[in-house]
């Protein structure tokens, strides 16, 4: 970026963030998610490095915490509070280390003191000959609000330290609600009709800032402390804890030295999977360089230590910009629009593509090639757009409009009435053949193993299949003949292609690609007919007959059936020898039947699409909204809205773990 665009974008960066974070810290009334303003605000940092002189002193990069509010005596901090830089990843991680490397020797060797982040508020609190004097919030960093009644309320903060006590002792940690008493207290609020609170950590924030102090105490707050700031001769962070823990702090149990980075990375992922299991809220772990020596020689950079960061949890939100919109040919022969990201971190994977589903949506949420958007990966595999940051506009974008032609073979686009999807109208549409045996070949599907979009396109573009039963046709000698074949790989991909002619039923007839029949209707299918020679003879009638399959259904697979090229397919697979498992009801799959599982989060132990399918082949009904109706959900890691949802509806949420023993 040259110097001159990069001062506006960081003109515009500043200006939303500070309007974000005054919604957020001084009204208490988030406008956006903390990891949408993260993510700018990391941005802005990234943008300030590579142009050191743009850096000014009003830059939200430069400057912790909100205004103090004016109902509150105002306290000086010893020293000034200080924020962390944020980490995302083991590279940033790295980066860090080496940056620090250059600046003191031995920084690496030494090791680290890795901590919970605890995601509440900073607090100060200063004793005076072992007595609790006051008590404060980080406020700009220099001033704080005094809040030392409300402080006093907390059972884990020391009116009077254990121990021989210093003169004067200032020690700073977190102020937080554990989850289950903010869902107790919430309901109780809004059982007496009064506000409540979006999250723990608003809660927290909200209870301490009480003029009234009987209020916070009714709060249930709790507190850990994770930094001594007067100097006792200590030596390492981690020594540093110790103490706190003498003169009767409450410190975190999970904190631990750490010797190198692949540590660090082990705590973290730790952590991360695992953090459900606590009763408070973490959003990262915080990293210190574990020498106090060391630390302090490290300085302060703006207005953050040098010597610690926090690495962030992946965020299911990020920030990033549409590079462009191009169309995908969908096997239905659905033109879906995708937008080209600049590639960013979003829920643990980075994320270069995301669908805009059509032109509605596009439409809905005003995107223009260019923009700045929010994207998320709320427990679902495909990355979507949720929002458009319109104040970073620089009047550049451009306004994107689908094509009146399909991109791949030129014909003419049509969307049918009342449907939200453009279609292409050639029956033959080379994208149509191709996303079809994409489809057949899937995990879902007929699972042939290493044949994936990839080598598909190197068949087709050799000539070698044009359609899915082609497949089975194909030697060694052929493939041997491509770029990435050799003959080792070539015999393993013939065997795999011919290993699964047995696939199940529901499988196959989902790999067929009807449209309207998805895996569920698929296994409906299966289930009623047994054998694709009986689902091809159905008549329309006993189709729309069948539980959960109404007439539009019905009619796509009476008319599939009845097509001259799929019937042509169908021999084709008859005679490769394609021959689908007979299907046949076993008691173990009625075991669930008329239940209906919803799952959300990613599984341990297997995929969640394994999971939905061991959930079906044991009679369940897989859904994917949340619902009454809905029996049993299925939380996994990092579980999206679906489970708010669910606890909102009171649906019986259970683990992995109960799954699995559910199903043995
Ligand atoms: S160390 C220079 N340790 O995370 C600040 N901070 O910007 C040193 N936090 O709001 C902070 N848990 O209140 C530290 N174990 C922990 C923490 C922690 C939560 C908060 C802190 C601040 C933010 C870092």
């Amino acid at each position: 970026m040259i110097r001159k665009e990069a001062q506006e974008r960081i003109e515009k960066l500043r200006g939303l963030i500070t309007e974000y974070r005054h919604g957020r810290l001084t009204l208490d009334k988030p406008l956006i998610s903390e990891e949408v303003e993260d993510s700018l605000k990391k941005e802005l940092f990234d943008l300030e490095q590579e142009f050191p002189d743009l850096i000014t002193p009003d830059s939200p990069t430069q400057r912790v915490g909100g205004k103090p509010l004016e109902s509150f005596k105002k306290i000086k901090h010893p020293r000034p509070m200080l924020s962390l830089n944020d980490v995302f990843s083991y590279e940033d991680l790295k980066d860090w280390t080496e940056r620090l490397g250059r600046l003191v020797k031995g920084v690496i060797k030494e090791g680290f003191y890795a901590e919970l982040k605890i995601d509440g508020l900073a607090i100060e609190l200063i004793y005076k000959n072992g007595i609790l004097e006051s008590g404060s919030t980080r406020g700009d960093g220099l001033i704080g609000e005094d809040i030392t009644l409300n402080l006093k309320t907390i059972e884990a903060i020391p009116l009077k330290l254990s121990g021989k006590a210093p003169e004067e002792l200032a020690v700073r940690g977190e102020v937080f609600i554990n989850k289950k008493e903010f869902e107790k207290l919430n309901r109780e609020l809004k059982k007496k009709d009064q506000k409540i609170y979006a999250n723990p950590r608003n809660f927290a924030a909200g209870s301490l800032r009480q003029l009234n102090s009987k209020t916070t105490a009714s709060r249930k707050l709790n507190s850990f402390a994770y930094s001594l700031v007067t100097d006792l001769g200590q030596k390492t962070h981690e020594e540093e804890h110790l103490i706190l823990e003498k003169f009767g702090f409450q410190v975190n149990s999970h904190n631990k030295f750490v010797k190198n980075l692949d540590e660090v990375q082990e705590f973290r992922d730790y952590w991360g999977k695992n953090r459900d299991k606590l009763d408070y809220e973490i959003d990262g772990i915080v990293i210190t360089v574990n020498d106090e020596n060391v630390f302090g020689k490290l300085g302060v950079v703006g207005k953050s230590p040098r010597g610690a960061v926090a690495y962030k949890f992946s965020p299911k939100e990020a920030t990033t910009k549409i590079k462009d919109i191009t169309i995908s040919v969908g096997r239905t022969g659905v033109l879906t629009p995708i937008a080209i990201l600049e590639p960013v971190g979003v829920g643990g994977v980075i994320v270069s593509r995301a669908t805009l589903h059509n032109e509605d949506e596009i439409g809905r949420l005003g995107i223009k090639i260019g923009d700045t958007v929010v994207v998320g990966r709320a427990g679902d595999v495909i990355p979507n757009v949720i929002k458009v940051l319109k104040e970073l506009r620089t009047g550049k974008e451009k306004e994107f409009h689908m094509p009146k032609k399909c991109p791949v073979c030129g014909n003419l686009v049509k969307r049918k009435e009342g449907e939200a999807a453009f279609r292409c109208t050639n029956k033959n549409c080379p994208a149509i053949k191709r996303e079809a045996i994409y489809h057949f070949t899937g995990r879902n599907t007929m699972d042939i193993e290493g044949v994936g979009p990839k080598i598909i396109d190197s068949f087709m573009d050799a000539g070698l299949i044009k359609n899915a039963p082609d497949l089975y046709s194909l030697k060694k000698e052929d493939l041997m003949n491509l770029p990435r074949f050799a003959e080792k790989s070539a015999v393993n991909t013939i065997k795999a292609i011919q290993e699964k002619k047995n696939q199940s039923l529901d499988k196959f007839i989902f790999a067929l690609g009807i449209r309207h029949v998805g895996e569920e209707t698929a296994f409906d299918l299966a289930k009623k007919f047994g054998s694709i020679q009986k689902l091809a003879d159905a008549s329309l009638e006993t189709l729309s007959k069948i539980p959960n399959i109404g007439l539009v259904v019905a009619k796509s697979v009476y008319d599939w059936f009845r097509n001259k090229y799929n019937q042509n397919l169908l021999n084709k697979f008859k005679k490769a020898g394609v021959k689908p498992k007979e299907f046949k009801i076993t008691k173990a799959m009625t075991k669930f039947q008329g239940k209906t599982f919803v799952f959300t989060g990613s599984m341990e132990t297997m995929t969640r699409e394994d999971a939905q399918n061991k959930a079906r082949s044991l009679g369940a009904d897989v859904s994917s909204d949340i619902s009454k109706n809905v029996d049993y959900v299925i939380a996994g890691y990092e579980p999206g809205s679906k489970y708010e949802k669910a606890k909102k509806l009171g649906v019986k949420i259970i683990t992995e773990k109960e799954f699995l023993s559910m199903i043995e």
